[in-house]
């Protein structure tokens, strides 16, 4: 960890651990004083109570101790304040929305992410407020603890430092979910940030669907495996007959496209019998968005990307060896816009023109030198009998890899 960080974070320990230092040596004085003078002058000892006037050494004594200690915690206190109160002018800046329950980090071009992706070494100043009620925005790691509040502006800064995780909490009550209102610091080498920022390759892995709906916090008051939280959940959500209620009238609506767009963008107007009318309207959610949202719900919540059982297939078996997935050249064809092209084979001694549809690609695989394409050498590759449905994973992981 640099310096600046390591300074306000030993700031705010030593002022801990001053004020519980004497604090507890306190307590042991006074303790051991009291259980001396009870033994001390007890009445078989004492019978006579003496009558202490006054003792000019012992009151000067517990007046300036105490002052000077007292003195010590503020300096501890304001030295460890100021460090975490002044951000180095080249931090790095992302806004933090809070709203029950969950956080929103917004970086300078615009990039929304509910977790706090930060490069590593780097002073960060979070310009925070809510949207709704006081939250406050907790990160022990970095001693920070800053109230978020609705109409107004607060700040916190840190240093990420090595690359690592940590919690992010609310520490302020705030309703239902306040407990789970929970976020991570990812702290990410300076390149791995850099491709997040480009691409969101840290998120590679999850469907578009679903990092919509943790963008926007849905996740938060909705499950995805049944699950009561606030909301319905979203197992099974697509395709049903739910009851409703619209200006107090109960009626029964399908749960389809149109229904669950309405229910995304002005989730007042049919509240689902059961459920109190909580849910603000996603205003934020793009159209675009929206869309994915909903193809997501539709194809069943399909928690893999598309082609990535197919990637894994090709990754496994070694087709990626010898086959590129950007287009440039190895030792056969690249994958990339490969379902479709025109090519011409050598095909039983003749050269022929074909078209790599599924049907030649599955034969290709199978007996890859029954087309041997121009430009490339027959028997150099082995053949593959795979099955039907990993041939479907590697047909699909294909169609991704086909410019628009
Ligand atoms: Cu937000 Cu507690």
């Amino acid at each position: 960890m640099e310096n600046n960080l390591v300074d306000a974070v030993n700031k705010v320990d030593q002022a801990f651990l001053f004020i519980f230092g004497v604090s507890f040596a306190i307590l042991f004085l006074i303790t051991a004083v009291t259980i001396w003078f009870l033994f001390r002058y007890s009445k078989k000892r004492n019978p006579v109570p003496s009558d202490i006037e006054g003792n000019v050494i012992a009151e000067t004594l517990w007046t300036v101790i105490p002052t000077i200690l007292v003195f010590a915690m503020f300096w501890f206190g304001w030295t460890g304040y100021k460090a975490l109160r002044e951000a180095p002018a080249d931090s790095m800046i992302v806004k933090v929305e809070a709203r029950m329950w969950s956080w929103k980090f917004i970086y300078e071009d615009g990039r929304t992410s509910d977790k706090l992706y930060v490069p590593e070494n780097t002073p960060v100043k979070l310009d925070m407020t809510s949207v709704d009620v006081i939250h406050s925005f907790y990160v022990p790691a970095f001693r920070i603890k800053m109230d978020t509040v609705p109409g107004m502006q607060t700040y916190a800064w840190f240093n990420s430092g090595e690359a690592s995780q940590y919690d992010i909490l609310c520490a302020e009550y705030c309703g239902t979910r306040h407990a789970y209102m929970l976020s991570k610091v990812v702290v990410v080498p300076k390149e791995e940030f850099i491709k997040w920022v480009e691409t969101g390759e840290a998120d590679s892995e999850k469907p578009g669907g679903l990092l919509v709906l943790e963008k926007h916090g849905c996740l938060d008051c909705h499950s995805m495996d049944g699950s009561e939280i606030v909301g319905p959940s979203f197992r099974d959500m697509y395709g049903r007959n739910v009851t409703v209620l619209e200006n107090g009238r109960e009626l029964t609506v399908k749960t389809d496209r149109e229904y669950l767009k309405k229910a995304i963008k002005d989730p007042a107007a049919q509240i689902v019998k059961g459920y109190e009318d909580m849910m603000p309207p996603a205003d934020e959610m793009t159209a675009e968005e929206l869309e994915t949202v909903i193809e997501f719900f539709e194809g069943g919540m399909v928690m893999e990307k598309k082609g990535a059982k197919g990637a894994k297939i090709a990754e496994n078996e070694g087709c990626l060896g010898c086959h590129s997935t950007d287009g440039s050249e190895i030792v056969g064809p690249s994958f990339k816009n490969m379902i479709d092209r025109k090519l011409t084979a050598e095909h039983m001694g003749k050269k022929v023109e074909v078209t790599a549809d599924i049907r030649y690609i599955i034969d290709s695989i199978k007996n890859p030198d029954d087309y041997v394409v121009d430009g490339y050498d027959g028997g150099m590759m082995p053949s593959y009998d795979l099955s039907d449905e990993d041939m479907k994973a590697l047909i699909e992981f294909f169609s991704t890899l086909k410019d628009e």
